[in-house]
């Protein structure tokens, strides 16, 4: 299922769920990360803010025939300016429904997608945690090559 923008109502709670294991699923180079819970108010504010952002959202979900639930999506950013690149953003899969390559699959049919419906956008940006092996196979399967790197700090403040 994919679709353009704001989410639609019969996926709210799906992606609430998507978001908030988004927020400890994802390898962080062993830094601590508490989970960040979304609720159904939180995606349509999180809608708004995209809403009056230059920049489109296209999003697709995979769903689970025997729940009807959803169990995996990706998102790309799309720019209004033709030329400028799309942000490849958030991919997850839920961890029951992993190992039947949705990951990959969820990607093909978004980036598709951006090929029809914005025939201009032809480069694709996006990051990636050089601990994230499962992440990383899919990009590199799907053609993405590496442009940069860079490194994230934490520094532990000693409390007096
Ligand atoms: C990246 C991700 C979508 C891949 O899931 P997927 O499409 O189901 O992966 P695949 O089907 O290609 O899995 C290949 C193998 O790796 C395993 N695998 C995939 N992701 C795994 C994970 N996070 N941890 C452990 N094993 C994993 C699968 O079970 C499968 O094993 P098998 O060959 O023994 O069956 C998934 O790992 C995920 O949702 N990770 C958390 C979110 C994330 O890190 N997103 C990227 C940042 S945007």
């Amino acid at each position: 299922m994919t679709w353009e923008g704001r989410t639609p109502e019969e996926w709210l709670d799906g992606m609430a769920l998507m978001r908030t294991r988004m927020s400890t699923d994802t390898p962080n180079a062993g830094i601590e990360q508490t989970e960040d819970v979304w609720t159904a108010d939180r995606i349509r504010e999180f809608d708004d803010i995209w809403a009056e952002s230059p920049r489109g959202v296209l999003t697709t979900i995979v769903l689970h025939d025997a729940s009807g639930k959803v169990a995996g999506y990706t998102e790309l950013g799309v720019p209004e300016e033709a030329g400028r690149p799309a942000d490849q953003m958030d991919t997850l899969v839920l961890s029951d429904h992993r190992g039947h390559r949705l990951g990959m699959l969820l990607k093909l049919v978004n980036l598709r997608e951006l090929s029809t419906r914005f025939p201009d956008s032809t480069v694709v940006e996006t990051i990636n945690a050089e601990d994230n092996r499962h992440m990383l196979d899919v990009n590199e399967a799907v053609g993405f090559m590496p442009v940069a790197y860079s490194a994230r700090w934490k520094k532990e403040i000693a409390r007096a």
